[in-house]
């Protein structure tokens, strides 16, 4: 499959398609963003990340250029153009077009794009390393905004060190990483941070928890350090791309892999429920 792009009624091939200078997420990265899975052409959670989207946009003030079901009906027009394959679709809002300025702009309104590529799903069944970085991203990490610089800054680290994540804390607390979520089980428990504005509340950790509270799993939305961390029985890393990725080295240390039997269920659950809901 050819990658496809769009933005603001217009199809393309992805690397033909441009987009105006004076778009706001050219020079502020001023807007929103959702990614997400697609197999078979259904897009995997689509109403979650639709939400979560609107919750975004609100945050910042940015009116939605549409209603909600003209926005799932575009959506879902651009995964049926491509293959029925494995796929990651992702879209933006940004603010809209004007000349650089500052304050929100009068007149115009909210520019959509979207972007569809083949992807491969992860081997969950391969384990990962991570490290340990301190957390120097805002204060509004609720909010799925498009700048994302101290994230690229730190995945970049943890690429450069052969690993799969960093784990972001603030002072010793340990947030979220670059980009996914990251939780702990500790004696049979999972614990993770709570959905407060130092994380993104991921759509993949709500599966998780989904998963926890079917498996009888007790679960605790809580603030954890990283010394807990470090004598975790699982490291468990989330996001919708990657669904559930086990952590077993941390800052060069083996980490985690001590509680198979709930990481493999936890597993099995996120990776089926994905599997139901998109097949046809
Ligand atoms: N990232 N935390 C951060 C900072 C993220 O960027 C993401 C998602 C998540 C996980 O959210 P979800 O489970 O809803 O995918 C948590 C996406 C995949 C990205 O930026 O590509």
């Amino acid at each position: 499959m050819e990658a496809l792009g769009y933005y603001n009624g217009a199809y393309g091939p992805l690397d033909e398609m441009t987009v105006p200078m004076t778009d706001r997420a050219v020079y502020y990265g001023d807007g929103v963003y959702e990614a997400t899975p697609t197999r078979n052409k259904v897009i995997y959670a689509l109403d979650a990340h639709v939400n979560r989207m609107l919750r975004s946009a609100s945050l910042l003030r940015i009116d939605m250029p549409m209603d909600t079901e003209a926005l799932k009906a575009e959506l879902k027009r651009m995964v049926a153009l491509v293959d029925g394959g494995d796929n990651v679709l992702y879209w933006q809002l940004s603010r809209g077009t004007a000349r650089r300025a500052h304050p929100f702009p009068e007149g115009t309104k909210a520019n959509l794009m979207m972007m569809i590529t083949p992807y491969r799903f992860p081997d969950l069944t391969q384990y990962v390393k991570c490290i340990t970085l301190e957390d120097t991203r805002f204060l509004h990490c609720n909010i799925k905004t498009l700048n994302l610089i101290p994230s690229i800054m730190a995945m970049q680290t943890a690429k450069e060190q052969g690993c799969y994540e960093a784990i972001l804390h603030r002072g010793g607390r340990v947030t979220e990483c670059s980009k996914s979520n990251v939780h702990i089980l500790k004696d049979g428990r999972l614990i993770t941070a709570p959905a407060d504005n130092l994380i993104l509340s991921g759509i993949a950790r709500a599966h998780l928890l989904e998963a926890c509270a079917a498996l009888g799993i007790p679960a605790e939305e809580r603030p954890y350090t990283v010394k807990e961390l470090m004598r975790a029985d699982e490291i468990l890393i989330t996001s919708s791309t990657s669904f559930l990725r086990r952590a077993v080295s941390v800052d060069g240390q083996d980490a985690g892999a001590k509680d198979p039997e709930n990481f493999e269920a936890l597993k099995s659950y996120v990776w089926t429920r994905f599997l139901r809901e998109t097949s046809v």
